[in-house]
């Protein structure tokens, strides 16, 4: 019998077989460090503004609450950005002769609106609406906080979750792990865990003292339809 296959080909088809596995371990490695990696997925990514705004200095410094500026969100799907007539209600007195507002005074002049850059933006194939979420007693910072970069403490703004489906179905399969009370959803600082006193108690978590008991008495309170939340056609309509 002829040799078809010259000597060393053993070695040969042992060898590309193991480059082969360590070359599809090696892409998919890669792959998921990709999906996973701030490049992609822009969290914790502060982007360039038209003028450098700050929340630190306008919620933490300032005391304003999201709805001065984010006028929409309690009624509608979206948050909405403010307006330059917003900024001007004390920057027509402020700070007005620095640089940085340029941007803000030629808006105001030809009445063109400010282009700031987009951080949140679900694909187009995903409804989602702001008001429901607001109306059931989930906090902002919920969605646009996360343990490092808090949205009130931001000198820059970034987006801070990563908004993938399992990140949205972990709370719709079971929205009481995360529910707070509706006079909550504006305070950034809330955390059923910091009430100490029983004041605190009431006035902050309806007088319960952990989220499971709390969740599970809003969820009923605000007639929250769990076992609908978690159907495909509510989010990709
Ligand atoms: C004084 C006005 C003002 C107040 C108050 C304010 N914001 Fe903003 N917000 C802005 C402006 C202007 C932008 C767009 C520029 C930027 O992204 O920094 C913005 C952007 C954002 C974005 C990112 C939008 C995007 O592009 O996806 C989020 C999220 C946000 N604000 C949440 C909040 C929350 C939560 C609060 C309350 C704790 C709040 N803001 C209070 C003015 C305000
Ligand atoms: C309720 C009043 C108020 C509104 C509304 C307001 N600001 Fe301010 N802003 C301030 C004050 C006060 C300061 C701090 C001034 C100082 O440092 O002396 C400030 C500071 C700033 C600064 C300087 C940098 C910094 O962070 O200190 C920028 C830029 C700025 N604001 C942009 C804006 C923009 C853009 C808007 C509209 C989306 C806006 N502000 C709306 C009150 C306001
Ligand atoms: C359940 C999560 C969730 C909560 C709670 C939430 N947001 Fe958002 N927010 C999002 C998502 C998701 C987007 C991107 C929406 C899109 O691309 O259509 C977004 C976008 C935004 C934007 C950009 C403009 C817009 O309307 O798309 C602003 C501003 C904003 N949110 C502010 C707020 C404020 C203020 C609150 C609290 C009053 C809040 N959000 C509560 C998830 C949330
Ligand atoms: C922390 C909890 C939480 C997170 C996170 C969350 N949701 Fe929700 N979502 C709720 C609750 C609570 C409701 C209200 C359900 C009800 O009223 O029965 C709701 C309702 C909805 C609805 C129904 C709106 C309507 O008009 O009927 C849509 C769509 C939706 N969410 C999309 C999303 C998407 C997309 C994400 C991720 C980007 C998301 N949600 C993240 C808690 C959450
Ligand atoms: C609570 C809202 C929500 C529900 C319910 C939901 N999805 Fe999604 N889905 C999303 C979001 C948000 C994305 C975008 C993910 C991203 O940008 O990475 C997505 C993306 C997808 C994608 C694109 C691939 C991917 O994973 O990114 C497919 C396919 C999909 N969903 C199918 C489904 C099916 C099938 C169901 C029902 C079993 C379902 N979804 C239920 C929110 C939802």
């Amino acid at each position: 019998v002829g040799q078809v296959f010259p000597p060393g080909a053993n070695w040969l088809v042992k060898w590309s077989l193991v480059g082969g596995v360590t070359t599809v371990i090696l892409v998919v490695g890669v792959a998921s460090a990709l999906y996973w990696s701030p490049v992609v997925t822009r969290v914790n990514v502060v982007k360039e503004q038209p003028i450098p705004f700050s929340h630190q200095r306008h919620v933490q410094g300032n005391g304003l609450d999201c709805r001065y500026c984010h006028t929409n969100v309690e009624t509608g799907n979206f948050a909405g950005i403010p307006a330059t007539e917003t900024c001007m209600t004390c920057h027509s007195q402020i700070l007005t002769d620095q640089e940085m507002f340029q941007p803000l005074h030629d808006s105001w002049n030809t009445g063109k609106s400010i282009e700031w850059v987009r951080l949140n933006d679900l694909p187009d194939f995903v409804y989602f609406d702001h008001s429901i979420h607001i109306n059931k007693g989930i906090g902002c910072n919920h969605c646009h906080s996360n343990k490092t970069h808090k949205i009130e403490e931001m000198r820059l703004t970034a987006k801070a979750q990563r908004f993938n489906m399992s990140w949205c179905l972990d709370c719709h399969k079971d929205p009481a792990k995360f529910i707070r009370p509706k006079s909550e959803v504006f305070n950034m600082a809330w955390n059923i865990r910091d009430a100490k006193s029983d004041t605190v108690k009431q006035i902050h978590n309806h007088g319960f003292e952990n989220q499971k008991d709390l969740g599970e008495q809003l969820v009923k309170d605000y007639n929250v339809e769990v076992e609908q939340l978690t159907n495909c056609s509510i989010c990709h309509r």
